[in-house]
This record gives C-alpha cells, structure tokens and sequence, in this order.
C-alpha cells in the first residue's frame, strides 16, 4: 500500500492526491483521503484505482460548492490530511475496506499499510465491549483503539494537542503484533499527523513550514528533498512547523537524516505512455550508473556499505542468493556467474520458502539477498532468519534507507533510479551489474581472480551500455512481433545456462502484463515433458547463447530449436549478431550485440520485456499497473 500524510498551511487534499498518484505503483485496489480543516474530519474513498477517488472528489465538489455539507469550509481548504493507495490482504477490495477507517465518533480516521497480525483477537475483545465494525479490514482494530485511547487519556485530563494524538498511537502500538505504517489524524487535533512503523515503510520530508510522511521519497520530492529516515518501532509526530519522533515507549529517538539525490522529473513519464517503456529506455544509463565509481584504480571493486571484513568473505563456504519475483531471476543468472569465479557453491531460493524449510547456515554462510524496493517482506524475513542463524548478509538494493539493506552486513545499492512500472526492467539490468560486481569482488578477494581479470570483465561490463543503446535503437521489429502473436493462447521461452533464467523472466513478464499463459523452460528439459505443450504455431522464444567460447551450448540449444520446430512450433529466436546457424531454424529472428556468455542476459532480456509490455497495450491491458499486482509488497 501506498501512504501520504501532510501538515503544513496550504490546501492538503491536492498535495495529498498527488502523492497518491506517485505511490499508486504500490497498490491500486482501492484510494481514499481524510482532510482536516478546522474542527471536522472529511473523508472520501472508492474501490478501484486513484482516478474514482478523483472522479467523486470532483462531484462533491460540484454539486456541493460547499465541499462538504457537515463542514463550514470545504474539503480542499483542510491543511491536514492523509491519504492511502491500497493493496487488498484482509477484506476485498470494496468501498466499505477501502482506507481510511474511521472511528464511530467520526473524529478519528486512520489509514495502514501492512497486516496486523492480531487483528481476530483484537477484533473480538472490541465487539465483546460493543464495538461495531464497518469492514472487514484488520485497519479498523486500529482505528477503535486509538479512539479509545484519546478518550482515555481525555478523561485523565490529558491536554487536547498534538502530544496526547502521538501519546494514543504510541498506547495503540503497544498492543499491535505485525507489520504495520499507520498515519492518524484527529478532528479535535487540527494541524497534526501522527505516524508508526515497525517493519514497514515510513519516511519523513522536511518542508519550509509544512511537513510530510509516506511510504516513499516519491510522494514528496516535488516539494522538498530533505527527508528522515525512521528507524523501527518509532512513532513520528508531525505539524507545520515540527518533526518529534520517539520510540514506542515515549523516549526521544532520532531520525536519520538524508537528501534524496534525484528531482522529480526521474519520476514522471516524459512523453512515453507508460513508465515502463521509458525505464526499458533508461536502462543504458542505469547500467551505466550501476558500474559508475565501482572500481578503484588497482582493479578493486567497492561496495557501498560494508560492515565485513576481506577476511569475513574469504572465510565464505556457501552462498545463498534470496529474493522474489525478477530479483529472484538475476539470483538465478547470478548462480552461474559467482559459481564460475568463485568456485563457491551458490544456491538460489525464493524468499517466501528459504526460512520455512529451516536452511543450513552458519557464520560462514554469505546471504545475499536482492531486492528493488528493499522492502518486500518475504526478503526481509528471509534476512532476518539468516542473521538469527549467524549468517552473514550481503543486499543488493535500489532503495538507499530502505529497511532491507540498514538490517544486513553489507550493501551495494544499484543505482537505477526509480522504477515506477510494477514489472521490473531497469532494477533486473542492474541487479545483473551489482551481481556480477559481487562475483567478481568474492574471487578477488580470495585470491582466485586478480585486479587485471577482474578489470578485463569490468570492462565487459562497460561496453553494455553501448551494446544496450544500439540494441534499443532496432528494436522496432519487436513490437510488430508483438502485434503477431499478441492473441496466442500460450508462448513457451526456452534457453540453457543463463539462458534459462531469462527464459523465466520472459515469461514471468508476459504473464503478469499480458494475462498469458507463458512458461520458461531449461531446454534440455523441454523434451522431458513440456514438450508435449506444442501445438501448430505456438510460439517458442528460444533465447541462444553466444557460438564463441561454449560452442556446445549453443549447439545444443539449436538441437533444442530443431525439436520444436519439428512440431510445428513458431520459433522466435534471439541470437547474437552474426550467429548464421540459426538463421534456416528460425521463423522470427532477433539478434542482439555481441556478449560473453555471462553477461548476455543483459542483452537477451531487453527484447523480451519490449515484447510484454507491447503485447499488454495491444490487448488493452494499463501496462504499468498490472491487475492484482504491486510493486512492493510488504506482506508475507
Ligand atoms: C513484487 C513485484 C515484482 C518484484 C517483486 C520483488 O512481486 O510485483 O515485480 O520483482 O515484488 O520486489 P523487490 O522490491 O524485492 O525487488
């Protein structure tokens, strides 16, 4: 879910929408507001995405001039609001479970993101005292306590301003278990925002007399770049003027203070219909950044926060990669690169079952984990689980302060920028460069690679952004296979070594924007099995690795085009330029630069994600926000 808060002087609900807008990415079941202005509470919420809340915003407005008939101002003079973009976990995606929950008393309203793991036994208590719910959200226990809190410490004569509103939240928190953001405003405590995190995303921005609190930088940049990063299990209270936070027990805690480095234009569309296409653009420049100041001059590369020592990781007998979703494909792709230049053994798991089947770890294990948002909570648990085993972890994260890279021993922060579409492109290419960089800093270290090798590949590495600017710039074919294939039941992607990888994010692509069923393969296992799939015309994307260096492979994949083609499937065939052999087994053919096998997938991935997101618009699909889908989900 996505959460915004604001307390400042000027009109709140447009700031306030606005954010919404940038966080929609995080969730875009359902969006609602609360505004304060003077003493009245307004709320507003609709199921389905921002643009409903807008549309009934619009018809209060005009057909009540007034903004609203319970208020003497209207709901666009409040200076106080919050409002929250939602990603359904208890209760559908209605009206009634939209956000924000309001007490009965009608002055308290309360948005959340995140599960409140207590929420039954909460809710039961509360409907024992009489207490009546209006959804079927776990939110609402929030709301009820922290309108009974404030009556509580009301009639313990407790003063009417902003302190008793944090004192109420710190008391509601005591009583939560989960993960949860919460942001609450009162009626009777006009001009204030109170805020709480444990195990979710929250951040501050410091404005000229005006403050804000979201989920992320996003929602704020276009109005200031200084922000406080909250630490966990902290309450932050906000007005126009003042920014206190503490710990859930009232002490005093600091924030951590930072200036976001990118201006809001980095989070706009600029001319492109969906963000996605722009960030498939922008991948030549995020690789580029990604590499950009890695490399001392004696060939060493350089992490970005390390709290592990060179003989920390040379002491590393196993690895494990952990993430979801795309992330988890650049682990995979990552396997056979750390492998190759380490010769440690490197396992890859998917987040949400690495702790459940109770790993192996120990101090000398290296965990590392890989996530865009550095939020995804699947991760985080994996994290934490490794660290209570002793195993030392290592993320590779595009969010600088997120919750995932501040709780591991090391960090290299890629550097993409943004990534609003929910289907991740730019974060995959550099998540490949930060991996690499990592094989490559593991075999060094150890001493089995030196400086000069390591610069060689370094150098490999320097030439993508080139290789991937002139790829982009012929990839008009693409598209006009997209349109071809676009009504096909099913599309099959098959590849081997790093291939197969791809294979799998092509195909995670196609699913999650076209609606498609799409499947990967490992190639040689096609014959044992899915084979049987093909049917005349259906179309195989086999991804073929480079005839220099592993010829074996690259025969062997075209064996595999062979048997496809044998029964009647279409063959889609990506391959290095210059790769004749392939050319009479291919109905489409496209080549991509000259690679080295390792490094390919930063080349064979690109045509595959224009091919989803071409596929997506042509069936009618919003590409960038996908249905069902988030881009960050912080629930496990
Ligand atoms: C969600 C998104 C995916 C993403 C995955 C991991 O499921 O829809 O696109 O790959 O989370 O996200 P992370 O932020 O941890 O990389």
């Amino acid at each position: 879910c996505g959460i915004v808060g604001y307390a400042g002087a000027r009109p709140a609900l447009g700031i306030v929408l606005d954010g919404l807008r940038r966080l929609e990415y995080r969730g875009y079941d359902s969006a609602g507001v609360a505004v304060v202005c003077e003493n009245e509470l307004l709320t507003e919420k609709r199921a389905g995405k921002l643009a409903n809340l807008e549309k009934v915003l619009s018809e209060r407005a005009a057909t009540d001039p007034e903004g609203c008939a319970a208020s003497p101002i209207g709901i666009g003079d409040g200076t106080t609001a919050i409002g929250h973009t939602r990603w359904a976990t208890h209760g559908g995606p209605t009206d009634r479970n939209a956000h924000p929950h309001v007490a009965p008393d009608g002055r308290v309203a309360v948005i959340h993101n995140g599960i409140i793991e207590n929420f039954a036994k909460l809710r039961a208590e509360l409907e024992a005292d009489g207490v009546q719910f209006s959804s079927d959200t776990d939110t609402e226990c929030a709301a009820h306590l922290l309108s009974a809190a404030l009556a509580e410490l009301r009639a313990a004569g407790e003063a009417n301003g902003p302190q008793l509103l944090a004192a109420a939240m710190r008391a509601v928190c005591q009583r939560l278990e989960g993960a949860f953001t919460l942001l609450a405003v009162d009626a009777e405590v006009p001009g204030a925002v109170v805020g709480a995190r444990r195990n979710s995303p929250l951040v501050v921005g410091r404005g000229a007399g005006e403050n804000y609190l979201a989920s992320d930088v996003a929602a704020f940049i276009e109005h200031t770049r200084d922000a406080v990063e909250l630490g966990q299990d902290q309450i932050v209270l906000i007005t126009a003027e003042t920014i206190e936070i503490t710990d859930f027990a009232g002490q005093p805690a600091a924030g951590k203070d930072f200036h976001i480095d990118w201006d809001s234009s980095a989070a706009e569309k600029g001319g492109y219909d969906w963000f996605m296409l722009k960030e498939i653009e922008e991948q030549p420049q995020a690789v580029a950044d990604t590499l950009l100041g890695r490399l001392t001059d004696s060939g060493e590369i350089m992490l970005d926060e390390v709290r592990l020592s060179d003989q920390d990781l040379r002491d590393v007998d196993k690895i494990f990669i952990v993430a979801c979703g795309t992330a988890y494909h650049s682990g995979l792709v990552a396997k056979y690169a750390i492998e190759h230049w380490t010769r440690i053994p490197c396992e890859v798991e998917l987040a949400s079952e690495f702790r459940y089947r109770d790993p192996v770890l120990d101090r000398s294990t290296l965990i590392v984990v890989i996530s865009q948002s550095g939020e995804t909570m699947d991760t985080l648990m994996a994290l934490r689980h490794a660290k209570e085993q002793k195993a030392r972890v290592l993320a590779i994260c595009n969010t600088n302060g997120s919750t995932i890279p501040r709780e591991s021993d090391a960090v290299l922060y890629t550097h993409g920028g943004p990534e609003i579409a929910v289907a991740s492109t730019k974060a995959f290419l550099t998540q490949l460069v930060a991996c690499y960089l990592i094989g490559l800093h593991l075999a060094q270290v150890r001493g089995i690679k030196f400086a000069d090798e390591v610069a060689a590949v370094v150098d490999q590495l320097h030439q993508m952004p080139g290789k991937l600017r002139e790829l982009l710039s012929r990839i008009e074919p693409v598209r006009e296979l997209a349109r071809q294939i676009k009504s096909e039941p099913t599309v099959l992607f098959i590849g081997r070594h790093v291939g197969y990888p791809v294979a799998l994010e092509g195909a995670l692509k196609l699913k999650e924007l076209a609606y498609m069923h799409a499947e990967g393969f490992a190639a040689g296992e096609l014959k044992h099995g899915p084979i049987a799939l093909i049917d005349k015309g259906t179309p195989v994307i086999c991804i073929v690795p480079s005839p220099v260096g592993r010829g074996v492979l690259h025969d062997k994949v075209v064996s595999n085009i062979q048997e496809v083609r044998a029964r009647g499937a279409r063959t889609i065939v990506i391959a290095e330029e210059g790769d004749e052999s392939v050319v009479r087994y291919a109905d489409d053919l496209i080549y991509v630069p000259r690679t080295p096998t390792l490094l390919a997938p930063l080349v064979t991935t690109v045509p595959l994600q224009v091919l989803a997101a071409e596929i997506a618009a042509a069936r009618g699909h919003d590409v960038d926000q996908p249905r069902n889908l988030a881009k960050s989900v912080t629930v496990e």
